[in-house]
């Protein structure tokens, strides 16, 4: 038996590594990506090497997380309960489709992650997992063993000598970090009390607070073509390079933190804080350029759908038949969404200032105040309102005259 283990290095995977051999004496195959977490991806090489892991994966999949799944999730404008933007989310079904891809080349029946029993990410893992590799089997440890407290772990780290610089939590923090391109969360241990204030010192890593922002506003131009944001202050670059320029500038000025509740699949809800920089621009300038070139129904269509969306996304379905039909409405959308936005980033805020496009539905000979020389015709409006009243004025007149309500 083989099995495909998501690795990150740290001490919950390694205890799992370690775990996975002894337990089920199975060959395990470890999987490291880089998906802009801006950790080293050597030291998990030669952790992995020191369990005796002979094929050992390790991929910059920086673009392709970005291209593929995170612009595709903005072109949507994606926000899970009016203010999470998915940093976490998105990025499992890449790690899933990895993971069974390496399975099936391996000809491994098994993959295995480091997830608790108690979250989304198990589900995004294993729902990914199964859409994909439909015999696949999973081996979720948190849901097995019975090393459930950080004691526990560490014991069992002495215990089989698994080194001491594994034990750090990432950072060395006192909560539990994901992070990815698209944003740093902190969950867990000292933020666990939602009445808590995080703390002010040690924890942000991506943006600095309001207070410390510059004085001095800053002005970026963001291109778009059919959606997807292509440059920067007129510079191209690729995927993951512009929402990391996005992160910088953002960060600077002190954009993107977020500290909520919010509800998890599995029924509980869970406190979070997260730190998404560059996303939080992007949001605000992708709506910008399609106020200037959806439909208004179809613009509200999309808003009428985006909720849908971002539950299927939290809820790990990216990878289900809903969401890619969902996807191809989407991006069938973003057809004529392309032109450039400026945004004002100062102390925390996203200002937009001005949106250009060639295909540009605002018609200033329709819409000004000034004399539109008969481009409209102000006494259609008088039926349009008639019309629409219609049925308000039957139902008044039943009432009788005067009657209120
Ligand atoms: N609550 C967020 C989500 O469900 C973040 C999860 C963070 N995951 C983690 N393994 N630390 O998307
Ligand atoms: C975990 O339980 O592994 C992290 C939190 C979550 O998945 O929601």
């Amino acid at each position: 038996r083989k099995v495909v283990l998501a690795y990150s290095g740290g001490l919950d995977t390694s205890v799992i590594l370690k775990w996975l051999q002894d337990t089920y004496g199975c060959e395990v195959i470890t999987f490291t990506a880089d998906i802009g977490q801006g950790e080293e991806l050597e030291p998990a090489r030669a952790k992995a090497k020191m369990f005796g892991v002979e094929k050992i994966y390790i991929e910059d999949l920086r673009e392709e997380f970005v291209r593929d799944f995170v612009f595709p999730m903005f072109r949507a404008n994606t926000v899970y309960e009016g203010e999470y933007l998915l940093g976490t989310s998105i990025a499992r079904p890449l790690i899933a489709k990895r993971l069974v891809e390496i399975a099936q080349r391996e000809k491994a029946d098994a993959i295995s992650h480091g997830a608790t029993g108690k979250g989304n990410d198990q589900v995004r893992f294993e729902l990914g997992a199964y859409a994909l590799m439909p015999n696949v089997k999973v081996i979720a440890p948190w849901r097995e063993w019975d090393l459930l407290s950080r004691e526990k772990l560490l014991a069992y780290a002495d215990k089989h000598g698994i080194p001491v610089d594994f034990k750090k939590r990432k950072g060395g923090a006192p909560f539990s970090m994901d992070a990815n391109l698209l944003h740093i969360s902190y969950e867990g241990g000292i933020l666990e009390d939602p009445a808590a204030e995080p703390p002010a010192k040690g924890m942000w890593r991506l943006t600095v607070p309001v207070e410390k922002a510059p004085n001095k506003p800053e002005d970026v131009e963001l291109e778009f073509v059919r959606g997807d944001l292509v440059a920067i202050n007129g510079q191209k670059m690729k995927a993951h390079e512009l929402l990391a320029e996005l992160n910088r500038l953002g960060g600077k000025h002190g954009v993107g933190r977020l500290d909520l509740v919010e509800n998890r699949y599995v029924g509980m809800k869970s406190r979070g804080c997260y730190e998404t920089p560059g996303g939080t621009v992007l949001l605000r300038a992708h709506r910008a350029i399609e106020s200037l070139t959806l439909d208004r129904e179809v613009a509200h269509l999309k808003d009428d759908l985006m909720p849908r969306y971002a539950s299927m996304i939290y809820n790990g379905y990216w990878w289900s038949p809903e969401r890619r039909a969902l996807q191809v409405l989407i991006d069938h959308t973003q057809e004529p969404v392309s032109g450039t936005v400026v945004v004002r980033l100062y102390k925390g805020n996203v200002i937009v200032v001005s949106r250009k496009s060639a295909n540009s539905l605002f018609d200033m000979r329709i819409s000004t105040f000034e004399d539109d020389a008969g481009a409209y015709d102000q006494a259609d409006a008088g039926g349009f309102i008639k019309l629409n009243a219609l049925r308000m004025r039957i139902a008044a007149g039943k009432r009788g005259a005067g009657a209120s309500a």
